[in-house]
């Protein structure tokens, strides 16, 4: 753990320019206060010092104390001088040059999740159904693709066929699907595979629009696949937690394309 300067447990009131202490060369960093959610960090830059191009898994934000130098957001140059005051999403490339000795404080901060809105009935449901799929979720997912590009031919040109023919692709969809449905009451343990994928969503043009076809074709697949296995309280639950995993993407997916300018 963190030697922080002030508990996260009560209040707290500083003035940050008496913190600030610019190491010989290099940077030193003070963190203020941290909790699961949030950390702020004094950080005191020497004169020479700078940051290469890096991201942050976290939402972060900087705030200008002293001294100047220049900030690199994505393709933008920003002038850092005292009162200077940015943002940038989680994953977005930064760097830092200083121009003279330079201090500012870092905040930063998770990413707000979507809260999972599912009943304790639906999580348990969906749960319930995680050995079905591991056992018959690559024959689910095959159908669904089947019915996907029966009904909407149009998507195809998305995918790479290759992983299609070879089965790649069918056997990644039900992996995902299994790991949901096995993580359904803690969504926290996806977030890494939650940002492969809509990475490679943004890659190919996933869309928001589409994801009510996905959804459409899985659900009937699994009705195809499980037939009375996939009963009415089943379904219900799987329309629900399709609908949450949607918007988790869908919000992720908006961000990167937010963030490339698109
Ligand atoms: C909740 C719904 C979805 C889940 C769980 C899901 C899951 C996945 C997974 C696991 C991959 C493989 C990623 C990798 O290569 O590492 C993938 C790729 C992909 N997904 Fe999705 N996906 C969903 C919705 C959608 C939607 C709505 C579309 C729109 C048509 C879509 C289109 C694609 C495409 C085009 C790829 C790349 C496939 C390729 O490389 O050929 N997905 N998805």
């Amino acid at each position: 753990m963190t030697n922080t300067v002030f508990s996260s447990h009560s209040s707290a009131s500083t003035t940050l320019r008496e913190l600030i202490q610019y190491p010989d060369r290099g940077l030193s960093k003070k963190v203020l206060l941290a909790d699961e959610n949030c950390q702020y960090t004094l950080l005191c830059l020497r004169k020479g010092t700078n940051i290469s191009e890096h991201t942050a898994s976290r939402n972060a934000s900087i705030t200008v104390i002293e001294g100047y130098g220049t900030f690199t957001l994505e393709e933008k140059e920003i002038l850092l001088e005292p009162g200077v005051f940015l943002f940038m999403p989680a994953n977005t490339r930064h760097a830092v040059k200083t121009r003279d000795n330079l201090a500012f404080l870092l905040t930063l901060s998770e990413p707000s999740q979507p809260k999972n809105q599912l009943s304790k009935h639906t999580i348990d449901v969906v749960k319930s159904t995680a050995p079905i799929l591991k056992k018959n979720g690559k024959q689910i997912t095959t159908r669904m693709y089947e019915i996907m590009f029966g009904n909407h031919p149009e998507v195809k040109e998305q995918f790479d066929a290759s992983a299609q023919a070879d089965g790649s692709q069918p056997t990644k969809l039900a992996t995902a699907i299994y790991s949901y449905a096995s993580h359904i009451d803690n969504l926290d343990a996806l977030k890494s595979a939650v940002e492969k994928i809509a990475h490679r969503h943004v890659q190919t043009h996933v869309t928001a629009e589409q994801y009510p076809i996905v959804g459409e074709s899985l659900l009937q697949a699994m009705k195809d696949v499980l037939g009375e296995i996939a009963t009415d309280e089943v379904m219900a639950a799987w329309t629900e937690a399709y609908g949450v995993l949607a918007e988790i993407f869908i919000n992720r997916e908006h961000q990167i394309y937010e963030s490339q300018g698109v």
